[in-house]
């Protein structure tokens, strides 16, 4: 069946880029002049799907707000003459049809999931954690798409970390099918590099059966007292099956600072009004050392 539905959880509380996010949801942090929302729901209209469910909580208004038709801003820009800039914030209300649901506690990622039901129904969906953000030549949930309309299953995506950094990843253990293409046999979250049974992480992108729903419903709370997704997931692989897909592109954590920093300076690089400057910034800062 066609995925035409995608959950992007922000219900988290932000703890680690605190005191920035103490009024400001840390969705909205910008990847140098766009909120970090948005690169993840371009991403999704990028891939062929239109209809976005974000899982929200409280204090997280000023998402649903930027994706709004905002018409005292466009008014004011148009009466400026200002069209350009009108036309960047409108796009952004055109976009996408935006549906919220409100998580009324922060249980967990697997809970936040779990909310979406109502919306979503008997369909597969896409998830997409908005700490990953990818640089990729095919949008990552399309090439999960692809994966899961050949095999009629679900499908995560992987990659490859280092292995005294598994604690910090969902890590699964799998059986290779082909190049980059894993059965899922079983999923851990984040275990320590001697107990992890692959070094195959997951970046936080997925497409979902509706089944797993049900084994959602029944997962005890786990790591940090929270209902882990990857409970679910590993429920999910051994009753219905899952697959595990090596994506293409380069991934930022733009949960963790160091990623932050890293995600802005490689997207402003890319971009022809700021690459170039900042390029000879960079090299006369680190000609210092
Ligand atoms: P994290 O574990 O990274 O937590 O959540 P967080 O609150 O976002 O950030 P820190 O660690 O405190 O800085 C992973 C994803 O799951 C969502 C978060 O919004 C994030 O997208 N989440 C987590 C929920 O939607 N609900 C929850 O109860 C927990």
């Amino acid at each position: 069946m066609k995925v035409r539905k995608a959950v992007i959880p922000v219900a988290g509380l932000g703890t680690r880029f605190l005191p920035a996010t103490k009024a400001c949801p840390k969705e909205l942090l910008p990847i140098v002049d766009v909120p970090a929302i948005q690169v993840v729901v371009e991403e999704v209209l990028h891939s062929g799907i239109e209809q976005v469910i974000l899982i929200t909580g409280r204090g997280k208004e000023a998402i649903l707000d930027h994706f709004d038709y905002s018409y005292e801003l466009e008014d004011t820009l148009t009466k400026r003459g200002k069209t350009d800039l009108v036309e960047a914030i409108s796009a952004i209300s055109r976009m996408v049809s935006v549906v919220s649901i409100r998580q009324k506690q922060p249980l967990g990622l697997g809970h936040a999931i779990l909310v979406a039901q109502e919306v979503i129904g008997s369909e597969p969906f896409a998830v997409l954690l908005p700490d990953d953000l990818f640089e990729a030549r095919i949008p990552v949930t399309r090439q999960l798409m692809e994966t899961s309309a050949i095999y009629g299953t679900g499908v995560v995506a992987l990659i490859e970390v280092p292995r005294e950094l598994t604690h910090r990843y969902g890590i699964i253990d799998g059986e290779q099918m082909e190049e980059g293409l894993y059965r899922v046999l079983d999923l851990v979250e984040k275990p320590d590099g001697d107990r992890a049974p692959s070094t195959l992480a997951l970046p936080g992108r997925y497409i979902l059966p509706p089944a797993i729903f049900k084994h959602l419903a029944v997962t005890r709370p786990g790591v940090n007292g929270e209902i882990q997704l990857t409970d679910g997931l590993a429920r999910l692989a051994r009753e219905e099956g899952l697959l595990g897909r090596v994506v293409e592109g380069t991934r930022h954590d733009i949960g963790d600072k160091l990623g932050f920093l890293q995600a802005n300076i490689s997207f402003a690089l890319r971009r022809p009004d700021l690459g170039p400057e900042l390029r000879r910034y960079l090299e006369r800062e680190l000609s210092k050392e």
